[in-house]
Protein backbone atom coordinates (compact mmCIF):
# COMPACT_ATOMS: atom_id res chain seq x y z
CA UNK A 1 0.00 0.00 0.00
CA UNK A 2 1.08 3.24 -0.62
CA UNK A 3 1.34 5.68 2.20
CA UNK A 4 2.04 9.64 2.16
CA UNK A 5 5.27 9.95 1.88
CA UNK A 6 5.94 11.84 -0.67
CA UNK A 7 8.81 11.76 -3.46
CA UNK A 8 11.16 14.20 -2.33
CA UNK A 9 14.58 13.44 -4.04
CA UNK A 10 15.45 16.47 -6.21
CA UNK A 11 17.29 14.20 -8.61
CA UNK A 12 16.55 10.71 -10.03
CA UNK A 13 19.62 9.43 -10.57
CA UNK A 14 19.51 5.63 -9.69
CA UNK A 15 16.53 3.33 -7.31
CA UNK A 16 19.06 3.00 -4.37
CA UNK A 17 17.63 6.03 -3.02
CA UNK A 18 14.06 5.02 -3.29
CA UNK A 19 12.18 3.28 -0.25
CA UNK A 20 9.59 0.81 -0.65
CA UNK A 21 7.14 3.37 -0.04
CA UNK A 22 8.73 5.80 -2.54
CA UNK A 23 9.01 3.09 -5.50
CA UNK A 24 5.23 2.34 -4.54
CA UNK A 25 4.22 6.31 -4.78
CA UNK A 26 5.99 6.21 -8.50
CA UNK A 27 4.02 3.34 -9.64
CA UNK A 28 0.81 4.90 -8.11
CA UNK A 29 1.71 8.29 -9.88
CA UNK A 30 2.13 6.26 -12.86
CA UNK A 31 -1.27 4.66 -13.21
CA UNK A 32 -2.90 7.90 -13.07
CA UNK A 33 -0.62 9.29 -16.05
CA UNK A 34 -1.62 5.98 -18.12
CA UNK A 35 -5.14 7.30 -17.27
CA UNK A 36 -4.81 10.29 -19.20
CA UNK A 37 -2.86 8.63 -21.68
CA UNK A 38 -6.14 6.62 -22.57
CA UNK A 39 -8.17 10.07 -22.88
CA UNK A 40 -9.18 11.03 -26.33
CA UNK A 41 -7.28 14.28 -25.90
CA UNK A 42 -4.03 13.08 -24.03
CA UNK A 43 -2.57 16.75 -22.98
CA UNK A 44 -2.73 18.20 -19.05
CA UNK A 45 -1.71 21.59 -18.87
CA UNK A 46 0.80 20.80 -15.71
CA UNK A 47 4.15 21.61 -16.55
CA UNK A 48 3.19 24.68 -19.16
CA UNK A 49 5.71 27.22 -18.65
CA UNK A 50 8.48 24.97 -17.68
CA UNK A 51 11.16 23.40 -19.99
CA UNK A 52 12.81 20.22 -20.34
CA UNK A 53 16.01 19.41 -22.24
CA UNK A 54 16.84 15.82 -23.15
CA UNK A 55 20.77 15.67 -23.63
CA UNK A 56 21.24 12.11 -25.37
CA UNK A 57 25.12 11.84 -25.86
CA UNK A 58 24.04 8.08 -26.68
CA UNK A 59 21.72 6.48 -28.97
CA UNK A 60 18.52 6.08 -28.49
CA UNK A 61 15.24 5.24 -29.83
CA UNK A 62 12.27 4.63 -26.93
CA UNK A 63 13.73 6.14 -24.15
CA UNK A 64 14.39 9.41 -26.01
CA UNK A 65 11.17 9.65 -27.83
CA UNK A 66 8.84 8.84 -24.66
CA UNK A 67 10.75 11.12 -22.93
CA UNK A 68 10.16 13.78 -25.26
CA UNK A 69 6.03 12.41 -25.64
CA UNK A 70 6.14 12.44 -21.98
CA UNK A 71 6.96 15.92 -21.59
CA UNK A 72 4.92 17.13 -24.17
CA UNK A 73 1.63 15.12 -22.60
CA UNK A 74 2.21 17.62 -19.22
CA UNK A 75 2.51 20.53 -21.34
CA UNK A 76 6.33 21.29 -20.73
CA UNK A 77 8.75 23.35 -23.59
CA UNK A 78 10.34 20.54 -24.98
CA UNK A 79 14.23 20.81 -26.33
CA UNK A 80 16.18 18.07 -27.49
CA UNK A 81 20.30 18.10 -27.20
CA UNK A 82 22.18 15.98 -29.42
CA UNK A 83 26.18 16.71 -29.08
CA UNK A 84 26.46 16.19 -33.17
CA UNK A 85 26.12 19.49 -34.22
CA UNK A 86 26.28 21.61 -31.14
CA UNK A 87 29.26 22.71 -29.51
CA UNK A 88 30.72 19.76 -27.77
CA UNK A 89 31.73 19.36 -31.47
CA UNK A 90 33.87 22.50 -30.70
CA UNK A 91 35.45 21.20 -27.65
CA UNK A 92 32.44 22.40 -24.97
CA UNK A 93 32.38 20.40 -21.62
CA UNK A 94 29.76 19.01 -20.51
CA UNK A 95 29.72 21.09 -17.17
CA UNK A 96 30.07 24.51 -19.68
CA UNK A 97 27.20 22.74 -21.56
CA UNK A 98 24.81 22.37 -18.79
CA UNK A 99 25.84 25.85 -17.37
CA UNK A 100 25.05 27.19 -21.08
CA UNK A 101 21.49 25.25 -20.95
CA UNK A 102 20.42 26.36 -17.75
CA UNK A 103 21.58 30.06 -18.76
CA UNK A 104 18.90 29.60 -21.47
CA UNK A 105 15.97 28.44 -18.66
CA UNK A 106 16.34 24.70 -18.59
CA UNK A 107 14.35 23.23 -15.54
CA UNK A 108 14.99 19.68 -15.90
CA UNK A 109 17.60 17.84 -17.82
CA UNK A 110 17.21 14.03 -19.11
CA UNK A 111 21.15 13.21 -19.39
CA UNK A 112 22.13 9.56 -21.31
CA UNK A 113 25.47 9.39 -21.46
CA UNK A 114 28.01 6.56 -22.01
CA UNK A 115 30.06 7.91 -19.17
CA UNK A 116 29.11 5.76 -15.87
CA UNK A 117 28.21 9.14 -12.93
CA UNK A 118 27.68 11.69 -15.86
CA UNK A 119 24.26 12.82 -14.68
CA UNK A 120 25.73 12.82 -10.85
CA UNK A 121 28.44 15.10 -12.76
CA UNK A 122 25.67 17.53 -14.05
CA UNK A 123 23.52 17.04 -11.12
CA UNK A 124 26.47 19.07 -9.34
CA UNK A 125 26.32 22.05 -11.51
CA UNK A 126 22.74 22.41 -12.55
CA UNK A 127 20.29 24.42 -10.09
CA UNK A 128 17.00 22.32 -11.37
CA UNK A 129 16.42 18.58 -11.58
CA UNK A 130 18.21 15.85 -12.98
CA UNK A 131 17.11 12.39 -14.44
CA UNK A 132 19.61 9.64 -15.65
CA UNK A 133 17.92 8.12 -18.53
CA UNK A 134 21.18 5.58 -18.72
CA UNK A 135 24.76 6.11 -17.84
CA UNK A 136 27.33 3.69 -18.65
CA UNK A 137 27.27 0.33 -17.21
CA UNK A 138 25.57 1.83 -14.33
CA UNK A 139 21.99 3.03 -14.26
CA UNK A 140 18.86 3.59 -15.59
CA UNK A 141 16.19 4.07 -13.07
CA UNK A 142 13.40 5.28 -15.54
CA UNK A 143 13.77 1.81 -17.37
CA UNK A 144 13.45 -0.04 -13.94
CA UNK A 145 10.29 1.93 -12.73
CA UNK A 146 8.69 1.35 -15.75
CA UNK A 147 9.49 -2.50 -15.23
CA UNK A 148 8.31 -2.93 -11.76
CA UNK A 149 5.08 -0.70 -13.04
CA UNK A 150 4.63 -2.81 -16.18
CA UNK A 151 4.92 -6.15 -13.18
CA UNK A 152 2.97 -4.68 -10.95
CA UNK A 153 0.23 -3.99 -13.60
CA UNK A 154 0.01 -7.59 -15.20
CA UNK A 155 0.85 -9.57 -12.15
CA UNK A 156 -1.22 -7.28 -9.43
CA UNK A 157 2.03 -7.07 -7.01
CA UNK A 158 5.94 -7.46 -7.07
CA UNK A 159 6.14 -8.82 -3.89
CA UNK A 160 7.59 -12.51 -3.36
CA UNK A 161 7.31 -12.82 -7.09
CA UNK A 162 10.34 -14.33 -8.73
CA UNK A 163 12.13 -12.59 -11.58
CA UNK A 164 14.44 -14.33 -13.75
CA UNK A 165 17.33 -11.72 -14.84
CA UNK A 166 18.69 -13.69 -17.94
CA UNK A 167 21.58 -12.06 -20.51
CA UNK A 168 24.76 -9.92 -20.33
CA UNK A 169 24.34 -8.71 -16.65
CA UNK A 170 28.06 -7.27 -16.25
CA UNK A 171 27.35 -4.27 -18.81
CA UNK A 172 23.89 -3.55 -17.87
CA UNK A 173 22.28 -0.39 -16.34
CA UNK A 174 19.00 -2.06 -16.36
CA UNK A 175 20.59 -4.75 -14.68
CA UNK A 176 21.53 -3.03 -11.69
CA UNK A 177 18.70 -0.61 -11.02
CA UNK A 178 16.22 -3.62 -11.51
CA UNK A 179 18.00 -5.15 -8.51
CA UNK A 180 17.57 -2.38 -6.70
CA UNK A 181 13.95 -1.77 -7.56
CA UNK A 182 12.77 -5.55 -7.32
CA UNK A 183 14.48 -6.22 -4.45
CA UNK A 184 13.34 -3.03 -2.45
CA UNK A 185 9.75 -4.44 -3.40
CA UNK A 186 11.23 -7.93 -2.12
CA UNK A 187 10.61 -9.92 -4.97
CA UNK A 188 12.93 -12.58 -5.59
CA UNK A 189 15.48 -11.70 -8.03
CA UNK A 190 17.76 -14.50 -10.06
CA UNK A 191 20.94 -13.81 -11.91
CA UNK A 192 21.52 -16.15 -14.74
CA UNK A 193 24.26 -15.89 -17.53
CA UNK A 194 27.42 -17.28 -18.16
CA UNK A 195 30.22 -16.25 -15.57
CA UNK A 196 32.20 -14.03 -17.57
CA UNK A 197 29.05 -12.17 -18.18
CA UNK A 198 27.70 -11.90 -14.58
CA UNK A 199 31.17 -10.69 -12.97
CA UNK A 200 32.35 -11.58 -8.98
CA UNK A 201 29.65 -13.32 -6.76
CA UNK A 202 30.96 -11.66 -4.21
CA UNK A 203 30.42 -8.05 -5.65
CA UNK A 204 26.61 -9.06 -5.83
CA UNK A 205 26.45 -10.47 -2.32
CA UNK A 206 28.15 -7.98 -0.93
CA UNK A 207 25.40 -5.47 -2.15
CA UNK A 208 22.30 -7.98 -2.42
CA UNK A 209 23.02 -10.87 -0.35
CA UNK A 210 19.60 -11.89 -1.19
CA UNK A 211 20.52 -12.93 -4.94
CA UNK A 212 20.21 -15.94 -6.37
CA UNK A 213 23.11 -16.36 -8.84
CA UNK A 214 22.65 -19.72 -11.30
CA UNK A 215 24.60 -20.46 -14.19
CA UNK A 216 22.26 -23.19 -15.24
CA UNK A 217 19.24 -21.50 -17.49
CA UNK A 218 16.59 -23.92 -17.26
CA UNK A 219 17.27 -24.63 -13.57
CA UNK A 220 17.12 -20.88 -12.92
CA UNK A 221 13.89 -20.35 -14.55
CA UNK A 222 12.48 -23.27 -13.06
CA UNK A 223 8.82 -21.48 -10.92
CA UNK A 224 9.56 -17.74 -12.44
CA UNK A 225 6.59 -15.40 -12.81
CA UNK A 226 8.57 -13.02 -14.93
CA UNK A 227 11.44 -13.68 -17.13
CA UNK A 228 13.51 -10.39 -18.08
CA UNK A 229 16.07 -11.16 -21.02
CA UNK A 230 18.71 -8.63 -21.65
CA UNK A 231 20.88 -7.42 -25.05
CA UNK A 232 23.97 -8.70 -25.41
CA UNK A 233 25.69 -5.33 -24.81
CA UNK A 234 28.45 -5.88 -27.89
CA UNK A 235 29.47 -2.41 -27.77
CA UNK A 236 30.59 -2.14 -24.58
CA UNK A 237 32.42 -5.79 -24.35
CA UNK A 238 35.82 -7.23 -24.74
CA UNK A 239 36.60 -9.81 -26.54
CA UNK A 240 37.09 -13.22 -25.29
CA UNK A 241 33.78 -12.87 -22.96
CA UNK A 242 31.78 -15.70 -24.95
CA UNK A 243 32.78 -18.68 -27.53
CA UNK A 244 30.39 -18.00 -29.52
CA UNK A 245 26.77 -16.40 -29.94
CA UNK A 246 25.69 -19.89 -31.57
CA UNK A 247 26.88 -21.48 -27.98
CA UNK A 248 25.27 -18.49 -25.97
CA UNK A 249 22.32 -18.67 -27.74
CA UNK A 250 21.62 -22.33 -27.12
CA UNK A 251 22.46 -22.28 -23.43
CA UNK A 252 21.07 -18.49 -22.81
CA UNK A 253 18.12 -17.54 -25.23
CA UNK A 254 14.84 -17.33 -24.21
CA UNK A 255 13.50 -20.21 -26.83
CA UNK A 256 9.75 -21.72 -27.51
CA UNK A 257 11.15 -24.51 -25.65
CA UNK A 258 11.87 -22.82 -22.70
CA UNK A 259 8.56 -20.34 -22.64
CA UNK A 260 6.64 -23.81 -23.46
CA UNK A 261 8.06 -25.04 -20.05
CA UNK A 262 7.32 -21.85 -18.22
CA UNK A 263 3.63 -21.63 -18.57
CA UNK A 264 1.11 -19.10 -20.16
CA UNK A 265 1.18 -16.95 -17.03
CA UNK A 266 4.84 -16.69 -16.71
CA UNK A 267 5.85 -12.74 -18.03
CA UNK A 268 8.66 -12.29 -20.73
CA UNK A 269 10.23 -9.14 -20.68
CA UNK A 270 12.94 -7.45 -22.94
CA UNK A 271 13.81 -3.56 -22.21
CA UNK A 272 14.93 -3.31 -25.88
CA UNK A 273 16.14 -3.07 -28.43
CA UNK A 274 16.36 -6.62 -28.99
CA UNK A 275 18.49 -8.88 -30.92
CA UNK A 276 16.24 -11.56 -32.01
CA UNK A 277 18.25 -14.97 -32.45
CA UNK A 278 20.28 -14.06 -30.14
CA UNK A 279 19.02 -13.44 -26.55
CA UNK A 280 15.63 -14.15 -27.53
CA UNK A 281 13.97 -15.93 -30.07
CA UNK A 282 11.63 -13.85 -32.14
CA UNK A 283 8.55 -15.94 -31.63
CA UNK A 284 8.95 -15.52 -28.27
CA UNK A 285 8.90 -11.93 -28.22
CA UNK A 286 5.48 -12.08 -29.70
CA UNK A 287 4.19 -14.81 -27.97
CA UNK A 288 0.86 -14.13 -25.71
CA UNK A 289 3.59 -13.91 -22.57
CA UNK A 290 5.52 -11.22 -24.01
CA UNK A 291 4.80 -7.49 -22.66
CA UNK A 292 7.56 -6.08 -24.48
CA UNK A 293 5.54 -3.66 -26.42
CA UNK A 294 3.38 -2.90 -23.19
CA UNK A 295 6.95 -2.11 -21.42
CA UNK A 296 7.37 0.55 -23.84
CA UNK A 297 4.17 1.75 -23.98
CA UNK A 298 4.13 1.95 -20.05
CA UNK A 299 7.58 4.07 -20.80
CA UNK A 300 5.15 7.19 -21.92
CA UNK A 301 3.41 7.25 -18.03
CA UNK A 302 6.27 6.05 -16.01
CA UNK A 303 8.57 9.19 -17.60
CA UNK A 304 5.71 11.75 -17.20
CA UNK A 305 5.09 10.32 -13.23
CA UNK A 306 8.63 11.14 -12.87
CA UNK A 307 8.91 14.84 -14.81
CA UNK A 308 5.83 15.35 -12.84
CA UNK A 309 6.99 14.59 -9.76
CA UNK A 310 10.60 16.71 -10.21
CA UNK A 311 8.85 19.53 -11.05
CA UNK A 312 6.80 19.47 -8.18
C1 LIG B 1 18.48 -0.23 -22.64
C2 LIG B 1 19.58 0.80 -22.46
O1 LIG B 1 19.75 1.70 -23.27
O2 LIG B 1 20.25 0.66 -21.47
N1 LIG B 1 17.51 0.13 -23.56
C3 LIG B 1 16.53 1.01 -23.23
O3 LIG B 1 16.73 2.02 -22.61
N2 LIG B 1 15.28 0.66 -23.59
C4 LIG B 1 19.00 -1.57 -22.86
C5 LIG B 1 19.97 -1.82 -23.96
O4 LIG B 1 20.50 -0.93 -24.61
O5 LIG B 1 20.22 -3.01 -24.19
Amino acid sequence: MATQTRVSHRHVLDLDIFSQNEIEEMLDTADSMKEILSREIKQVPTLRGRTVVNMFYEDSTRTRISFELAARALSANVVNFTARGSSVEKGESLIDTVRTLQALGADIIVIRHKQSGAPYLVAQHFAGAVLNAGDGWHAHPTQALLDLFTIREQLGHIEGCKVVIVGDILHSRVARSNIWGLTKMRARVTLCAPPTLIGPTRFWKANWPELDIIYDLDAALEGADVVMALRLQKERQQSGLLPSLREYNRYFALTAERLAELGDDVLVMHPGPMNEGVEIMPEVAVAPQSVIETQVTNGVAMRMALLYRLAS
